[in-house]
């Protein structure tokens, strides 16, 4: 596994493996710098949505990087207001607009809206068919959610993108991470350094002493190694680096199930077992 290594996805496409989150990255230097920082440290996967209103320093950055297009994977996301088939047409067209590419490598619906997704689903179903889009996916979906889209559905999604680290990995989202292992469809932890809440829990400082890693590293690369897409976010240069050094190493077996084991169903972001 490097920074560049690739996941099949189940419509004949890769993704990688790793990149980088910009949640919270502002529009402008903050999201230029990050992105440009990541590039040159090797990630080559970026990941954005309509909600973050930095899909133009996504998109500027990759366009002027000297990277060729088809070495870099760009997601973006469906806001939950824009869901509907006319809405999310027009939000996908938007957000093209916005990235100024020639193409999208994945668009995802970031929350499963209630009474919604399914028209939604129809829509990213014909933006599927557009040359502007190679895959489609969703987000925050559980089981319930993804059976429903699965009875449903004409092409199924190809990524899952979840809240997934050890803190949250308790029986619901187990159960999310088998319906999706069966389905093949690739789970891509989102919030994998859970917010940095946890990077002080002493039984992750004592298993980042051993390998001679940081808490941030031992996360990212527990989610690598249970063959998640993982999307750390940083706007700080030493710990883009920083969270990028995890190929040099390897979690045994049996520290992988140590890690698992420190659940505490901790949710630092959404909960969708909330939405039926
Ligand atoms: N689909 C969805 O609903 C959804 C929801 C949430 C997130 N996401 C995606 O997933 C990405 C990652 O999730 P996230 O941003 O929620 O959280 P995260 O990656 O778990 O954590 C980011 C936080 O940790 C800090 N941090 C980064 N590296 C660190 C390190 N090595 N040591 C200590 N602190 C560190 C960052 O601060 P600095 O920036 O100051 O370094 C930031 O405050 C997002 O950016 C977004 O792209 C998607």
């Amino acid at each position: 596994m490097n920074k560049n290594t690739k996941i099949q996805l189940n419509n004949g496409k890769e993704m990688n493996a790793f990149g980088l989150g910009v949640y919270l990255s502002k529009e402008g230097d903050e999201c230029i710098n990050a992105v440009n920082w990541a590039l040159q440290e090797g990630y080559r996967l970026i990941d954005s949505a309509a909600l973050y209103e930095n899909e133009a320093s996504v998109g500027q950055v990759v366009k002027e990087s000297g990277i060729d297009r088809a070495d870099i994977f760009v997601t973006t996301k469906l806001w939950n207001s824009d869901h509907g088939y006319d809405n999310t047409l027009r939000a996908f067209d938007q957000s093209m607009e916005q990235l100024n590419l020639d193409y999208v490598d994945l668009y995802l619906v970031h929350y499963p809206v209630e009474g919604k997704r399914l028209d939604t689903w129809k829509a990213m179903e014909r933006i599927a068919e557009d040359g502007r889009c190679r895959s489609i996916g969703v987000s925050n979906y559980m089981s319930w959610h993804l059976n429903e889209l699965l009875a449903n559905c004409n092409i199924p999604p190809a990524v899952n993108q979840v809240e997934m680290h050890p803190y949250c990995f308790g029986a619901e989202r187990k159960k999310t991470v088998e319906l999706c292992r069966e389905q093949k469809i690739i789970i891509q932890a989102y919030s994998p350094l859970v917010r940095a809440k946890k990077m002080d829990d002493p039984p992750l400082l004592s298993l980042a002493e051993k390998y001679g890693k940081t808490p941030a590293q031992i996360l990212v690369r527990w989610a690598l190694q249970e063959g998640f897409s993982v999307i750390p976010k940083s706007s700080k240069e030493h710990r883009i680096k920083e969270n990028g050094e995890v190929f040099d190493f390897e979690i045994t077996t049996e520290d992988m199930e140590q890690i698992r084991n420190l659940n505490e169903n901790k949710i630092v972001c959404w909960d969708p077992t909330q939405t039926p």
